[in-house]
């Protein structure tokens, strides 16, 4: 599905039905279609709606400079177009900064917290050299290339061999991603602030989830966010890299499953 929100064309999926609206936000250089496995396992409990970010997947990228609040802005549109007052905010690794975003701009909208693979602290000098580069890469070498250095921090090496298709399929999403669209969220990644302040400022039931062998995002950072946020859980997943929904889909699944069950 398609809608035309705040001046460009939002793809979207939305399985409907009556179950709690769950909105997953993708990470980056990905979209919707990473969530594939939560619309099949999670369709009966709850009411997926997943976005294309813009830029990502089939959304189209206006101009204008991309921040974390954008794409916050971006995905609140999106609800009000639905008519879906509030949702259980659920974003993996760039997606989680920005359910930070969301949480602090728009706190009455969000019924609970998910966050998979993701880290509250902003980019450190080194980390946004590496964005600078990556954006250099990507407008000369094309998306193929950023997905190339991508592919082996996403999934385990044991999903990467034992399920070539899998890895193809996370290899193509990355690959057909616009290099406008990387280019943006590189930069919106690298000017993203700090959201450690904003661990104690979270009053909702939250949901951190890790994969035991994520790299890219270690579990030390996803205990740290469970130490920081009021009552938080946290999953650790074994067998699962920085696609933990992706690695492990069941196990992810049930975390979110059992999650949902337990919200008041
Ligand atoms: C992501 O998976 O969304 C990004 O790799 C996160 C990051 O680079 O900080």
């Amino acid at each position: 599905m398609k809608k035309q929100i705040r001046g460009f064309e939002m793809a979207f999926e939305d399985t409907g039905g009556v179950g709690v609206p769950l909105l997953p936000i993708h990470g980056y250089p990905l979209d919707r279609t990473l969530w594939a496995e939560q619309r099949r396992g999670l369709a009966n409990v709850a009411r997926v709606i997943a976005p294309d970010l813009r830029g990502f997947g089939e959304s189209s990228l206006p101009t204008g400079a991309v921040t974390m609040d954008t794409y916050a802005d971006d995905v609140n549109a999106l609800l009000d177009t639905l008519g879906v007052k509030t949702a259980v905010v659920a974003g993996l690794s760039m997606g989680g900064y920005i359910a930070f975003a969301f949480y602090r701009k728009y706190p009455e909208r969000v019924r609970a917290l998910i966050f998979a693979n993701t880290k509250a602290g902003a980019d450190s000098p080194e980390g946004k050299k590496g964005r600078d580069d990556s954006a250099m890469l990507a407008r000369e070498k094309g998306a193929v290339a950023i997905a190339e250095r991508m592919l082996p921090k996403m999934l385990t090496p044991k999903t990467a061999t034992e399920r070539p298709s899998v890895a193809a399929s996370v290899n193509a999403m990355m690959s057909r991603q616009s290099v406008d669209g990387i280019v943006a969220a590189l930069l919106a990644m690298r000017n993203r602030p700090d959201s450690t302040p904003t661990l104690a400022q979270i009053s909702v039931p939250t949901l951190v989830i890790t994969g035991a062998e994520d790299n890219l995002i270690p579990p030390k950072e996803s205990e740290l966010m469970r130490d920081g946020i009021r009552g938080a859980k946290l999953a650790t997943i074994p067998g699962a890299a920085h696609l933990s929904n992706v690695d492990q889909p069941e196990a992810f699944n049930r975390a979110v499953q059992d999650f949902l069950k337990s919200l008041p």
